[in-house]
């Protein structure tokens, strides 16, 4: 949530922020404001979006700067709460990402002290804060050494003044991460506005703070000079752009089938942590959103082929309600930073359980706080809806299935790939049709198919709008049934196996309540064909490859809905990729 990105160098900042705050706008784009180091403090902020933006800001001079795009917390999006936040004076300007939770308290007291304030953000209290530190020393590294302290709550801050040439970086619970170049620096929230520059990186820990001039970085932790690693990041500049691709996201979706087996091979046996290799005594997952579906669709996995008992719990909840837990728990979070599987992981750990993270950022927060960490080969995601990161997971998790049955998966898992190839072919334009119009979209499976609904409909609904639910096909009947009609179609995912008969009643209960039905089935089920209103058939006969087709063709579906509706796809309203706050 919220973007930040800095520079100090050789370059003119104001264009290198610009570019890179286009590509955080995934984190939020309520506002954007950049400020530079010229004839002292130059500032240009805005309400709205800076993709788009025909403005004065790469006019900005100086060749230090920082810059923000905001998901809003406190305040309303407007020009005012927009970030840089300046001082009373305007000599030093401050872009941070997280919550400062003991801002009311600190508000007080620096107004009582004679601090004029103009927006309602939390952030200001840190510009306030600095400004004290900074008339006692001089010193605009220790100023912020002094007012870090004073803050709860989760910051990623970057601060410049109007007389000083350093670029002041601090970290607690939110990511940053700074870019090492030629006689240049870079700091930002992640790699992608520092991919075009240089692949060297150094993730801040908590509690570091950088001073960063273009020839020389120097990092304290607790007021000592410390030494961090520098990592090279693998991902080119080309695969964070569209590349002819209308949106990122249908660019996403067809570099699934790579996205599949790239992770599937980097997470064989021989990478799996000793403690996860062999089989637990028992399972839980933690994680959020479209994660916490990959989740679901493990345990099913895990219960069923493994008989490792499993259960899957919301982060959020197990932060306050952790039950009481054993054997292995594992994370899962695309980005790795966001705050409630941090802090479930935690939670986990003090529990004593050995904990393994799954995430397809290097370097992000999660991989320090897990005991182990297996990393996706998804490449950077940029459109705010989860998919080719969604199938990574998959990916992994279906290796460490694998992996639990001694091997019984190899044989699909190396062709799996093969059928997202094949269903990215398939017809849609049908059931796209009957979305369009849709009031409602009712998803129904069973098993891991439910959790397949699950995700179909979390898809629709964040980038088309249209309210849509996902359900255990027999839970249909107990209360939603009320609201069935020609206006709600439904999506009905009905494989061969156990549950085929009692799925195809299910689709014939909702037809006879007047509701149009979508079945996706197995290629050449002719009974599917006689009583869906339209057929969608899958390739692949094994789960795994069920799983991962009628994925497939549910994001597609929700993107081409979301398309033919005019939405803004790669940006949907009111919703960030990465959530560091609770
Ligand atoms: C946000 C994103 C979702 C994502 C969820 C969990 O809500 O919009 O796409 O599934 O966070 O994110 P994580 O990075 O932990 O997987």
């Amino acid at each position: 949530m919220c973007g930040i990105v800095g520079y100090v160098g050789m370059r003119d900042a104001a264009p290198v922020i610009i570019e890179g705050l286009k590509k955080l706008e995934y984190r939020g784009y309520d506002s954007f404001g950049v400020a530079t180091l010229g004839s002292g403090i130059e500032l240009v902020k805005h309400q709205g979006r800076i993709s788009g933006y025909a403005g004065s800001a790469n006019q900005l001079h100086g060749k230090i700067g920082i810059g923000h795009t905001r998901w809003a917390t406190h305040g309303v999006p407007s020009d005012a709460n927009a970030h840089p936040h300046l001082d009373c004076a305007r000599r030093i300007a401050v872009v941070h990402n997280g919550i400062i939770e003991n801002f009311s308290s600190l508000k007080r007291d620096l107004i009582a002290r004679g601090h004029r304030f103009c927006s309602d953000t939390d952030t200001e209290v840190v510009v306030h804060l600095i400004e004290e530190a900074y008339a006692r020393d001089h010193d605009i590294l220790v100023a912020v050494q002094q007012t870090v302290p004073l803050l709860k709550g989760s910051f990623a801050l970057l601060v410049i003044t109007a007389d000083d040439p350093r670029l002041i970086a601090a970290r607690n619970q939110s990511p940053l991460v700074i870019g090492i170049g030629d006689g240049e620096h870079f700091a930002a929230s992640d790699m992608t506005p520092v991919l075009e520059y240089t692949e060297r990186a150094i993730f801040l820990e908590d509690g570091d703070i950088a001073s960063l001039l273009p020839e020389k970085i120097e990092i304290f932790h607790a007021g000592t000079l410390v030494s961090r690693e520098i990592q090279l990041i693998n991902w080119s500049p080309e695969q964070a752009k569209k590349g002819g691709f209308p949106h990122f996201m249908v660019k996403e979706i067809y570099e699934q089938p790579l996205a599949f087996f790239n992770t599937v091979c980097a997470t064989d046996t021989t990478t799996l942590p000793a403690f996860a290799a062999e089989k637990p005594s028992a399972v839980t997952i933690v994680a959020c959103g479209s994660s916490y579906h990959a989740g679901l669709i493990f345990r099913y996995l895990v219960e069923e082929i493994c008989g490792i008992p499993a259960r899957l719990e919301f982060a959020s909840e197990f932060r306050y309600f952790p039950p009481p837990v054993e054997g292995l728990v594992i994370g899962i979070t695309q980005s790795g930073e966001t705050a409630d599987t941090l802090t479930a992981l935690r939670k986990a750990r003090a529990q004593h359980c050995k904990t393994l993270a799954i995430t397809n950022v290097v370097g992000s927060s999660v991989s320090r706080v897990a005991d182990e960490t297996l990393f996706m080969c998804a490449g950077p995601e940029i459109s705010v809806a989860a998919t080719k990161s969604f199938v990574a997971q998959l990916a992994v998790l279906m290796q460490i299935t694998n992996c639990w049955t001694g091997g019984k998966c190899d044989e699909i898992l190396q062709h799996a790939h093969e059928v997202i190839d094949d269903t990215l072919l398939i017809d849609l334009s049908n059931a796209v049709s009957l979305c369009v119009g849709a009031a409602s979209i009712f998803y129904v499976g069973r098993g891991p198919f439910y959790a397949v609904s699950l995700e179909g409909a979390l898809k629709m609904k964040e980038i088309s709008y249209i309210h849509a639910e996902g359900y255990a096909a027999g839970e249909l009947k107990h209360g939603p049934f009320a609201l069935l009609s020609p206006e709600t179609p439904a999506i009905a995912i009905c494989m061969p196996g156990e549950t085929y008969d009692v799925m195809c009643s299910n689709i014939k209960e909702m037809k006879a309540r007047g509701a149009p039905v979508i079945a996706l089935g197995c290629v050449g089920d002719s009974e599917l064909v006689d009583i869906a209103d339209i057929f969608i058939p899958l390739p692949g006969t094994h789960l795994f490859a069920q799983i991962l087709s009628s994925l497939v063709v549910l994001q597609i579906i929700a993107y081409k809905t979301a398309v033919a509706l005019g939405r803004d796809v790669d940006k949907p309203r009111n919703l960030a990729k990465s959530v560091t706050v609770e």
